[in-house]
């Protein structure tokens, strides 16, 4: 039963990625040379995947009209580290994949595979509003009438109940959070630690951040030639979201590849969630970070009322 969520290793997963996920524990290693995007699902992974996989290929790509993500879903040009071991269970090692590999992952800073841990790869982590998130997720499972536990076939307010409980995919999303930020806070050279509202809010800025972080950082000459410009109009929402290759076809079979281009916007949990929702969230998350950073998650509720 792919829908059934169990807690495994102190998060929530549905069972069926949950073999994934011990297959990346069992047998990843990591190159110092690697790149991992880590994010709690819809919190901007696709949009991250973009950006990386152009700032850190730029060089090959001598122009931009090269760049394989004018016809290939980010989905694919970065694969998800769990599904890729998942699919070379014969050959786990993943060592055909160019340098630098990036992958992307949802599994918890805690219960990464040691080698990620323990080597020098860098991790990129993105969050997001926690409100924006559920939502983002929500419509994303019920667009691709994905069996899960936590969606299907609740009511909203079922469903809200749940996410309060930190029941979802890879929940809850404070620990989740705060085990990332925490790295970050402690090896800022390990874990760039960035924000969907903030890439929303100046995309140039975190551009450059992720260049320098990434030890490649743009040189003036690239400035003057608007190779940042090109990179962050190339992976905007509405260039993405509008490239015949993410408007047909499916990604694993199951998850429409346009499903990953919804609306792309700051708020949209206020067409759907009421003040007294956020109000209980906001309060729930507020002791769970008790003692820790305060800002560690965008908590842009005011706003709304
Ligand atoms: P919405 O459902 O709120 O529109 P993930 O990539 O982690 O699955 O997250 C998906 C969310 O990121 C969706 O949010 C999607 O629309 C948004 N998104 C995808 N590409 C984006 C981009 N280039 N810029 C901004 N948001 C983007």
């Amino acid at each position: 039963n792919g829908g059934k969520f169990v807690k495994y290793d102190g998060f929530w997963i549905p069972l069926e990625i949950l073999r994934p996920t011990l297959s990346t524990q069992k047998y990843f290693k990591a190159k110092d040379s690697d790149i991992i995007l880590a994010s709690f699902p819809k919190s901007g992974t696709t949009w991250l995947k973009a950006l990386t996989f152009s700032i850190a290929n730029r060089n090959i790509y001598a122009t931009i009209d090269q760049n394989p993500l004018l016809i290939t879903h980010p989905q694919e040009v970065v694969p998800c580290l769990e599904f890729n071991l998942y699919l070379n269970k014969e050959n786990p090692d993943l060592q055909h994949f160019s340098n630098p590999r990036i992958f992307s992952t949802h599994i918890p800073f805690k219960s990464l595979p040691d080698s990620i841990r323990e080597s020098e790869c860098k991790i990129i982590y993105v969050c997001r509003n926690p409100l924006d998130q559920f939502i983002s997720e929500r419509q994303f499972v019920l667009e691709n009438k994905i069996q899960n536990d936590t969606v299907l076939p609740l009511k909203l307010e079922e469903s809200f109940d749940m996410f309060c409980q930190g029941i979802q995919v890879t929940g809850p999303v404070w620990d989740h959070t705060l085990g990332y930020w925490n790295v970050y806070l402690k090896n800022p050279e390990k874990v760039l630690f960035l924000k969907y509202e903030d890439l929303k809010h100046d995309i140039t800025f975190y551009l450059k951040k992720i260049a320098e972080f990434l030890g490649c950082p743009f040189s003036l000459e690239e400035e003057n030639q608007g190779v940042t410009e090109q990179i962050s109009k190339l992976c905007s929402f509405e260039n993405l979201k509008n490239l015949d290759v993410n408007k047909t076809g499916y990604f694993t079979g199951v998850m429409k590849n346009s499903s990953f281009f919804r609306k792309g916007e700051v708020g949209d949990w206020t067409n759907y969630l009421t003040p007294a929702m956020a109000e209980r969230f906001k309060n729930i998350m507020e002791s769970k970070m008790e003692g820790s950073e305060k800002d560690a998650v965008p908590l842009e509720f005011d706003e709304a009322f």
